[in-house]
């Protein structure tokens, strides 16, 4: 079995550089999806609300018989339940669905600027209860920008432990990266293979061939080298096992510089901007 880093955070705790996303995969398929992952050796899951399969993935965890604490559980605050009391009620929602009595991690999944009154450091503030009351370990933020993320720092104590952000060659989201590195924030890339778009991409496909991995290999490779913590998402059992393999190979600087110039900025961005996002589930 490949070893998986652990990567150090501002609260001392650690989080496995590698796990399985289960954003767009149905409930009905996620049980599956997920006991395959935890078998190959994936030790860490991530999963929100608004996902809709938090009760299948913790199923997952009971149904592999490994002991809770060997798997590392994150979860995220829906967009609807930023209310700090709508916030509570979600946490325990949470918690609930997937039968835990603690998450390793949990995250408001994204600022919502324009919704709130643009409060998300109430927010905030109800995530620290959590973390204060034992019920999570660290606390982080998703599709935070720098200015929301300097707002927490002038009006809040705890600096997030994390920041979820989309980020992967076409879009380097590069002053976002450069804020959470600066302040102790770990960077966790969503969409790390934009959604199996770079899969095709002449770049990667060169490298692939060149080393004898798959392009999907050569993109995650990238990441792991460039220290952000990454969760591909699969529901194809070999794909599942391939994106773990990522420990045995190393990349030349050259290969590394090579996909850096694949940076497309906005136009690379596949999903929403943060800075307008607005979507409240119904
Ligand atoms: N915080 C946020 O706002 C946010 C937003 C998006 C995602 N995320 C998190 O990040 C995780 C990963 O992002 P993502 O699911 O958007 O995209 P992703 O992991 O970049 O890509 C998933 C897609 O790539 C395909 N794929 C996976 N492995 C492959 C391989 N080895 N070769 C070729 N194709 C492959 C998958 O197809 P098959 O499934 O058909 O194999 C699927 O269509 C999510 O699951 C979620 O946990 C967070």
């Amino acid at each position: 079995m490949s070893a998986v880093p652990s990567i150090d955070l501002n609260d001392g705790q650690s989080i496995p550089q590698l796990g399985f996303g289960v954003f767009q995969i149905p409930p009905e398929e996620t049980t599956d999806a997920v006991r395959t992952a935890l078998e190959v050796g994936y030790r860490h899951i991530d999963t929100a609300e608004m996902y809709g399969n938090e009760r299948e993935v913790g199923d997952a965890v009971r149904d592999s018989g490994l002991d809770r604490a060997d798997v590392y559980i994150t979860s995220k605050l829906s967009n609807g339940a930023h209310a700090p009391d709508d916030a509570r009620s979600a946490f325990e929602g949470t918690l609930a669905a997937l039968s835990f009595d603690y998450l390793d991690l949990f995250l408001i999944h994204w600022p919502l600027p324009t919704l709130y009154d643009g409060d998300f450091v109430s927010t905030w503030r109800v995530l620290e209860e959590f973390r204060g009351d034992g019920r999570v370990r660290s606390i982080g933020v998703s599709n935070f920008q720098v200015e929301h993320l300097e707002r927490l720092a002038a009006e809040t104590d705890v600096v997030p432990a994390v920041n979820q952000i989309e980020l992967h060659p076409q879009f380097l989201n590069a002053e976002v990266r450069a804020y959470d590195e600066a302040h102790g924030i770990a960077t966790q890339a969503w969409s790390p293979i934009a959604q199996g778009r770079l899969v095709d991409d002449p770049v990667i496909t060169a490298i692939a061939e060149r080393i004898g991995r798959s392009p999907a290999q050569v993109v995650l490779r990238w990441h792991i080298e460039k220290g952000n913590i990454v969760f591909p998402k699969s529901t194809t059992p070999a794909r599942i096992r391939e994106n773990f393999e990522l420990f045995d190979f190393e990349l030349e600087p050259g290969d590394l510089m090579q996909i850096d110039a694949l940076e497309q900025g906005e136009a690379g961005r596949i999903g929403p901007y943060p800075d307008t996002f607005a979507f409240v589930p119904g």
